[in-house]
């Protein structure tokens, strides 16, 4: 403590004003901060051009006077920091993490004289800061009543949001809106088209023990932070030192550009330990036939998680070139209405029809991996009293992936209802993710918290579903939905979209694309586990030929190339294979048809076999889904493909090198 006094106070006198700029490494973002009246503000410059005008800094205490006014600065030091690292699996081989830094320590001029930092980082593609609180001699906690950060961009631009505090989490459509409308929260990544044709998404890295940012208008009419809140109000309790969350603005020329922008991951720790035992997965699973009424989660003539369909679904898995097999609905507690039966599952006991110590031994001397299922409905408290052990418990049957679910409005956490992201949510999902580490098992969580890249330091992270996803098909999804997603949600970090419904027409779940477009989204849509969500039946036997592309995309990315893209219209994205020369391209379309000419320009030198799954030419979303095109050509990279997109369609490559 004295040592950081020591050095911060330094020989210099403090200074009561101050204006100065952070650019980033290519000079083109500056990020003026200024001390004035004792109050600190940021503003930001693309080229010249405002982005974020003056924009208040600060916290409000309960019980404290808030951290904001009759400021000084005492020091502050600058940094450049440049250094490419490697991912264990993701859209990148190698992420360059490269950017300025100013710390500024403040201090309050009088009463208490307390001390906090605002650390900046400027990048090239946006702007990051985040508060750092020390402990000092009188002040060793707090409680955050709001965070006031503001984010002042230009009220007539145009975002693109979903809402926060509903029951449905983030599983919601996307509106698209002018920023003045932005009265109640909404949740981020938030992107933004500027009137000066910038696209922005106003975010967050690092999500720590600490409420998470919602964005909403505050009173003054300025886009601000909203965290959210715990049961009694307070937005967060918390020891010093304490670290903020990075409160982050990408920043991107065209909405294309902020698709590869990596900067929450770059905000984030390198993990601490090896995480090697990490693997990328696609799996199948006991899942769909549930949702079209086939099987059923609960015990009974019809349900799904029999010993017997999970042997045979692992000899489908084998069959078909699937490593992994999702099995719900095998444990106590889903009888009769799940989701209104309290806290009854059961994370240590299989139902009586399914033998996991049986069904876990014949998938791996079938070399498939299983994906145990915890359903939650929210019940934290019954699900903390069991967690170590379930994790245990699969670890021991020699099952390393695990799909939680926290279905439900709330959480119940220390016997309170609790927002799923609020501090105590916030809290139980880091818990869960280190501890999963300690057992070696790999997560992929469904009605999570967001993505802030703390994958980066818990790799056993391997994706989220954390948006709509597919099972809302069957009438509350449209084909905008997933060509909104690379710009929004995605921007967090992978989700687990459910792909490969083959089944498009059935009855309960009619399904809102065409079938090329199913094979698109293993493209466009990243993550770190991909599904094939349909029954086997219908890879093996029904659509035997376009399932091959399942079959040969990889899950984990060398590199990754984004072609072409409109937020709400259409994605196209080429991606590396990171074990292999092979190139895939994805594509997908809103409701309108569209025909594109593809420039393979991407590619390495050499010939490669182009395997294209593409809409036929009466393709559309709602008759005709199935009507598929499948041919090979040769390429090299001076050549074009020219596809067409059908309504609601997409198309897929595989640009296997000869
Ligand atoms: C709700 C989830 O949204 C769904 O995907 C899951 O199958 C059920 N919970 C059961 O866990």
């Amino acid at each position: 403590m004295f040592k950081f006094l020591r050095f911060i106070f330094g020989r210099k006198k403090p200074l009561l004003s101050y204006d100065g700029n952070i650019s980033s490494p290519d000079g083109r973002i500056i990020c003026n901060v200024r001390l004035e009246d004792g109050q600190v503000y940021y503003s930001v410059y693309k080229d010249n051009k405002i982005i974020i005008r003056k924009s208040r800094l600060g916290l409000d205490l309960r019980g404290d006077s808030p951290l904001l006014n009759d400021l000084m600065l005492v020091r502050s030091l600058n940094k450049s920091f440049d250094d490419t690292w490697e991912t264990y699996w993701g859209e990148e081989r190698f992420i360059r993490n490269n950017y300025n830094e100013t710390a500024f320590y403040l201090a309050e001029r009088s009463g208490k004289k307390r001390l906090f930092t605002l650390r900046f980082r400027i990048f090239d593609n946006g702007i990051s800061f985040r508060y750092e609180i020390p402990p000092q001699p009188e002040f060793q906690r707090l409680v955050v009543a709001d965070e006031l950060t503001e984010f002042n961009v230009d009220l007539n631009g145009y975002a693109w949001h979903i809402p926060a505090y509903q029951p449905d989490r983030y599983e919601y459509n996307y509106s698209r809106s002018p920023i003045y409308e932005l009265t109640n929260s909404v949740h981020t990544p938030l992107t933004i088209e500027t009137p000066v044709g910038y696209a922005l998404s106003i975010h967050e890295a690092a999500l720590y023990n600490y409420g998470s940012m919602t964005i909403r208008l505050n009173r003054n009419n300025i886009l601000s932070s909203d965290i959210t809140p715990l049961s009694d109000g307070a937005k967060a309790y918390v020891e010093l030192p304490f670290n903020t969350p990075w409160r982050v603005v990408m920043i991107a020329d065209n909405a294309l550009d902020l698709t590869t922008n990596h900067m929450i991951l770059n905000l984030n720790e390198p993990p601490k330990e090896s995480f090697d035992w990490v693997k990328p997965l696609k799996f199948m699973g006991i899942w769909w036939a549930m949702f079209v009424g086939e099987w059923t989660w609960a015990e009974g003539e019809r349900h799904g998680a029999t010993t017997e369909h999970a042997k045979d679904y692992i000899d489908a898995c084998k069959r078909l070139g699937i490593q992994g097999l999702l099995v719900e609905g095998w444990n106590n507690g889903w009888n009769g209405d799940w989701l209104q039966n309290g806290p009854t599952n059961d994370f240590l006991h299989p139902v009586k029809g399914f033998d996991l110590p049986a069904v876990a031994k014949y998938a791996k001397e079938n070399g498939v991996e299983i994906v145990g299922h915890h359903e939650t409905v929210g019940y934290v408290d019954n699900y903390e009293n069991q967690i170590e052990e379930a994790y245990r418990y699969y670890a021991n049957e020699g099952i390393h992936y695990v799909k939680p679910g926290y279905a439900g409005a709330w959480m119940t956490i220390q016997g309170r209802r609790e927002y799923h992201h609020s501090q105590l949510g916030v809290r139980h999902y880091q818990m869960a993710v280190e501890l999963a580490a300690k057992y070696h098992i790999m997560l992929d969580v469904h009605e999570p918290i967001k993505g802030t890249g703390i994958e980066r330091t818990w790799p056993n992270l391997l994706t989220r579903e954390g948006a709509r996803g597919q099972e809302y098909e069957g009438g509350a999804l449209s084909p905008s939905h997933t060509t909104i997603l690379p710009f929004t949600r995605l921007l967090s970090g992978g989700m687990d979209y459910t792909s490969g419904i083959f089944d498009l027409t059935n009855g309960t779940k009619r399904i809102a694309t065409t079938l090329a477009r199913q094979l698109a989204y293993y493209v466009t849509i990243f993550s770190g586990m991909q599904m094939a969500a349909d029954r086997p039946k219908f890879y093996e036997e029904i659509q035997k030929d376009a399932f091959k592309f399942i079959r040969d995309v990889p899950v984990s990315w060398e590199r990754t190339v984004p072609i072409l893209g409109q937020i709400g219209q259409y994605y196209i994205v080429a991606r590396k294979d990171r074990n292999s020369d092979d190139w895939y391209v994805g594509g997908v379309t809103n409701e309108e048809r569209h025909r594109v000419r593809l420039n393979l320009d991407f590619l390495d030198s050499g010939t490669y076999e182009a395997q294209i799954y593409r809409d036929g030419e009466d393709a559309h979303y709602r008759e005709n889904q199935l009507s598929i095109i499948i041919e090979t050509r040769r390429v090299g990279k001076m050549d074009n493909l020219d596809i067409m997109m059908a309504p609601g369609g997409g198309f897929a490559v595989r640009l296997k090198k000869l």
